[in-house]
Formats: structure tokens, sequence, C-alpha cells
């Protein structure tokens, strides 16, 4: 919503109803407009079943370094969330959540939602050791496995 229209309905004391996706956490209402990592749906078999997308809260040109290149590590702050979706119906079912948590390489928090009808069960894992053990594999990329694609 434009934020004009935001602020002059905060002026007149009009109370604006934003839409919200139930049971998600705040820092990620409105992930669909973040920068999406990938370009085409990511389909290829692997541990997060269905068909997926990537978004990422930073925009493109703080991903990219001055040789063109994503850069890592990414900023304390930095939030990705995966959604996957069923591969028939496109309907997402699961949002697999990762924060930076400073700016040291693989210092995350891990989280996850799974859709159950119209709202969204979870947040963050309290024992993320099964997220950790493959992630820390891709230590270049502080722990990730998509990088922004140019497009
Ligand atoms: C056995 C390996 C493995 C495990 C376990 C795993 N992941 Fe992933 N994860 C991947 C791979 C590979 C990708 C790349 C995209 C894809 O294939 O879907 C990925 C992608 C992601 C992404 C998008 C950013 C990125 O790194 O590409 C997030 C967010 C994510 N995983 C979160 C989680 C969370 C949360 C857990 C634990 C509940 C978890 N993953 C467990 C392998 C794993």
């Amino acid at each position: 919503m434009n934020r004009w229209v935001l602020l002059i309905a905060g002026v007149l004391g009009i109370g604006v109803v934003l839409a919200q996706v139930a049971g998600l956490s705040e820092n990620i209402q409105g992930y669909t407009n973040w920068t999406r990592l990938n370009i085409n749906k990511v389909t290829k078999a692997g541990p997060h079943a269905g068909v997926r997308d990537v978004y990422i809260n930073l925009k493109p040109d703080q991903l990219l370094g001055a040789d063109g290149q994503p850069k890592f590590p990414l900023p304390a702050g930095t939030l990705i969330v995966k959604e996957s979706s069923d591969p028939n119906t496109l309907s997402v079912t699961t949002l697999y959540v990762m924060q930076k948590k400073s700016d040291k390489p693989g210092d995350w928090a891990w989280g996850m939602f799974e859709r159950k009808s119209n709202q969204f069960m979870g947040g963050t894992l309290t024992n993320p050791a099964m997220c950790v053990g493959c992630h820390q594999n891709s230590k270049n990329t502080d722990w990730t496995y998509t990088t922004y694609e140019k497009r």
C-alpha cells in the first residue's frame, strides 16, 4: 500500500486493515514482494519437496559485489523465505525461513511454517540441527544454496 495513503489514514484516525497471512510472523509477512533469487521455479528433486521459489529481503544491488557476482556473507537481519508449493495445485504447503543473526558466516536462526487450510502453523525451530547439518556444507555461500540469478 502507498505509504502516503497509510500516513493520511493514520492522521485522520481511519483504521486501515492490512492483508495479513494468518499464522506467519510479522517479519516475513509480504515476503512475496521481496527479491526472488531464482528466475524459474526450482523443481529438481532434493531435500525440500514440491516446486520452490526463494525470496530474500535484500535488493539486487545489495546482493551483488563490485565484480557483479553474488557476495557473501550476507548481512545481519537478512531473511530468506523458501516457499514450497504442491506441484499439481501450485498451492503453497510449506515455508522454510533463515534469518541472519549477525554478519558472521553461518550465524542463522531457522524456521518452518506449514500450511493448515487457510493459516500457517510453525515458527523458529528450537532444534535446527537437521537444517544446519546440511546447510553448513555450503560454506562459500554463507550456508545458503540458492544464489541470485541475474536477469
Ligand atoms: C539434506 C540437505 C538439506 C536439509 C536437511 C535442509 N535443507 Fe534447506 N536447502 C537445501 C538445498 C539443496 C536448498 C536449495 C534449493 C532447493 O533445492 O530447494 C535449500 C534451500 C533452503 C532455503 C533457501 C535458501 C537456500 O539456502 O537456498 C531455505 C530458507 C532453507 N533451505 C531452509 C531450511 C530449513 C529451515 C531446514 C530445516 C528444517 C532445511 N533447510 C533443511 C538442502 C537442505
